[in-house]
C-alpha cells in the first residue's frame, strides 16, 4: 500500500473551518450539563451550563466562530498569558531566577511545593508563580493595572475591554488560599511589593471580562512569532513567542497538562470561568468556553472541543 503523503502542517487552505466549528458546536450542545461551575467564587457559581463558543484567528487575521463566541466570560487564569508575556518582556530570561518553568504536577492553587523549593514557584501559571509574575509588574510598570489592560485591548484589537468589579470583590472575599500563598512568598522574600498590591492586582487580572474572539485574537502573536497582526507590533521575539508556546505545553492546563497533551496536542491555557485558548503555532490560535469544569478545574466540553479539533483537522502539533 502507498505511504500517507507528507503534509504541510501549515497549510490549512484544504480544511473547511466553518464546516468543523459547526461539527464540534453540535456534538458539544448535545452534551450541555457535564462538569460544574467553578462553585468557590461566589459570582461564578450560578452560571448555568448551557452556553459553549469557540473561535480561532489565523496568521492572517482570518476569524472564524461559532455559537456564543461573542458572549463575555470571566477569563481567570488565561490572564496569566498575558502577564507573563509583559514579565518576559520587562525582566527577559532573570524572570526564571524568580519562578521556574517546570510542570507543577499539582493542582492550580497548590502550595505544596512552595517550602520545599524555598518560595519559588514550579512555573508562572500555578497561582503561586502567577502572584510572582504579578509582582515583577508592579515594579515594572508605573501603572501596573492600567499597563495589562492596555496590553490586553491591544492585543485583542477592541478598548472597551475591562475588570468585572464584583468577580474581583468576591474573589478576593473567598481569596484564602491566595491570601496565603503570597504571603508564604513574601517569607521568602520573593515578592517585593505590599502583598496587597499583589493580590489586588491578581485578583483585577482574573477578573478580566473577554469573549472567545477577542481571547483568540490576544493570542494571535503566539501563532506568529511574537508578532501581533491585530495591533502590527512585534510583541516578543520568535524565540520568546516559542518558548511562553512550550510553557502553555508542560503547565498551561496544571496537573492535566499531560492528559492535554496526549487529548489534545496544542499549547493550552484554561481559566475556572470556562475558558480555554490553544495555539497551532504558525497556523492560528483559538478559544473555547463552556463553563462546566471538569475535577482539575478545565473546561470540561472546551477540553472535548479543543480534541475534537485536532482529531478533524489533524494539527495537533504532535
Ligand atoms: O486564583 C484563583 O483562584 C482564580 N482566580 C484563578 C484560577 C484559575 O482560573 C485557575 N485555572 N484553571
Amino acid at each position: 500500500a502507498a505511504r500517507e503523503p507528507i503534509q504541510n502542517q501549515f497549510d490549512i487552505s484544504g480544511l473547511d473551518l466553518p464546516d468543523i466549528l459547526g461539527t464540534i458546536n453540535d456534538e458539544v450542545r448535545e452534551r450541555f450539563g457535564e462538569g460544574k461551575p467553578a462553585d468557590y467564587i461566589d459570582a461564578l457559581a450560578n452560571v448555568p451550563l448551557d452556553r459553549f463558543g469557540m473561535a480561532l484567528v489565523t496568521r492572517d487575521g482570518d476569524v472564524h466562530e461559532v455559537g456564543d463566541a461573542r458572549e463575555a466570560f470571566s477569563i481567570q487564569s488565561i490572564s496569566k498569558v498575558h502577564t507573563v508575556t509583559m514579565a518576559l518582556d520587562a525582566l527577559g530570561d532573570d524572570l526564571w531566577e524568580r519562578v521556574d518553568r517546570e510542570p507543577s504536577g499539582d493542582p492550580f492553587n497548590s502550595l505544596i511545593q512552595l517550602e520545599y523549593e524555598k518560595g519559588i514557584p514550579r512555573n508562572p501559571f500555578m497561582n503561586a508563580g502567577a502572584l510572582v509574575v504579578a509582582d515583577v509588574l508592579l515594579s515594572a510598570h508605573e501603572r501596573p493595572e492600567q499597563a495589562l489592560v492596555d496590553f490586553v485591548r491591544a492585543r485583542a484589537g477592541r478598548v472597551d475591554i475591562g475588570a468585572d468589579d464584583v468577580v474581583a470583590k468576591s474573589e478576593r472575599e473567598s481569596g484564602y488560599r491566595n491570601i496565603a500563598t503570597a504571603n508564604f512568598i513574601r517569607s521568602y522574600g520573593n515578592i517585593h511589593n505590599a502583598v496587597d498590591d499583589v493580590l489586588d492586582f491578581y485578583f483585577l487580572q482574573c477578573s478580566l471580562s473577554m469573549n472567545c474572539v477577542d481571547l483568540a485574537r490576544s493570542m494571535q502573536f503566539l501563532a506568529c512569532g511574537g508578532y501581533c497582526g491585530v495591533s502590527g507590533q512585534q510583541v516578543v521575539s520568535a524565540q520568546m513567542s516559542t518558548r511562553i508556546n512550550s510553557l502553555m505545553m508542560t503547565a498551561g492546563t496544571y496537573d492535566a497538562a499531560g492528559d492535554f497533551a496526549y487529548y489534545v496536542g496544542l499549547p493550552a491555557k484554561s481559566g475556572v470561568g470556562g475558558g480555554i485558548v490553544a495555539v497551532v503555532p504558525h497556523v492560528m490560535s483559538l478559544c473555547v468556553w463552556y463553563p462546566g469544569l471538569d475535577e482539575k478545574g478545565n473546561s470540561a466540553l472546551g477540553k472535548y472541543a479543543l480534541h475534537r479539533f485536532t482529531q478533524l483537522t489533524g494539527l495537533s502539533v504532535f
